[in-house]
């Protein structure tokens, strides 16, 4: 079986099927998210608090993205590699084009950017030079000093309006996924209605096309509370690929997430 493609997620998107997302960060643990049956693995900039200890994901560089990348290809997984562009790294065009370049050179298929609406002129550059993109929306880590912490977003009519506005423009500029972070239902819904692309989601709801979820939440071995979106898949399994499939069928068969991991109001 080869590596799980776009076109592939863009079908289950069509089709109204799920599919399921991971971060992973070194080989051992991509190889055993790909024998799980996981669809896609996420080199997230997660990987500055999870794996270096840090309290938000601003340290990471393009060279630590490009380092888990070329781990996590290493373990040749069936999985549809996507890497995430780091804060500031698109900043500037010159920097953009040479961050995608390191990021798709060492391994992703996709590159994952976080903003909003201003995206649109990176990714008409990206899609001119054969790059996918994910455009990462909603809570988006990077942004958490002007958000003033982890908060949900688009809780009012104006920030709402605001996303659903963003990922429509930004799927008619011809961005490939959109990834929605900790937003309520009924603005997933919206989106949704307005853009044709596979929606991820974390924290947003059962009516994603796909769900994502950091390996460590997944695994229970996050310190402290977990956010509400989480859901411990080891408690119930025997080992590390055991809470993985438990996950990518949850996902598959709509049990994951219910109502309790989402934000209603
Ligand atoms: O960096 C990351 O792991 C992410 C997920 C939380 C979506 O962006």
């Amino acid at each position: 079986m080869g590596r799980v493609t776009l076109t592939q997620l863009k079908k289950h998107r069509q089709d109204g099927s799920r599919f399921s997302m991971v971060t992973a960060y070194d080989a051992c643990f991509a190889k055993i998210a790909s024998d799980a049956g996981i669809d896609s693995i996420l080199v997230g900039d997660s990987l500055g608090m999870v794996l270096q200890g840090h309290d938000s994901t601003l340290p990471v560089t393009v060279e630590d993205i490009a380092y888990h990348t070329r781990c996590v290809a290493a373990a040749s997984p069936q999985c549809l590699i996507v890497s995430d562009m780091p804060f500031m790294a698109s900043a500037t065009t010159q920097d953009a084009v040479n961050a995608a370049r390191t990021l798709m050179q060492s391994g992703a298929n996709v590159v994952k950017v976080e903003g909003g609406a201003n995206l649109a002129d990176l990714i008409k550059l990206y899609n001119d030079q054969g790059v996918a993109t994910c455009c990462h929306l909603g809570l988006t880590p990077q942004f958490v000093n002007q958000f003033g912490g982890y908060k949900v977003q688009g809780r009012t009519d104006e920030t709402a309006k605001r996303l659903i506005d963003a990922a429509h423009r930004l799927d008619q500029i011809g961005c490939d996924i959109i990834l929605l972070e900790c937003v309520p239902n009924h603005v997933t819904r919206a989106i949704i209605e307005v853009t044709s692309v596979p929606v991820i989601g974390i924290g947003a709801g059962p009516q994603c096309t796909g769900q994502v979820l950091v390996m460590h939440d997944l695994l229970g071995i996050t310190p402290g509370k977990p956010a509400r979106f989480v859901r411990n898949f080891m408690q119930d399994a025997n080992t590390i690929q055991e809470a993985f499939a438990s996950f990518d069928r949850a996902v598959k068969d709509g049990s994951f997430p219910a109502l309790e991991h989402s934000f209603v109001d």
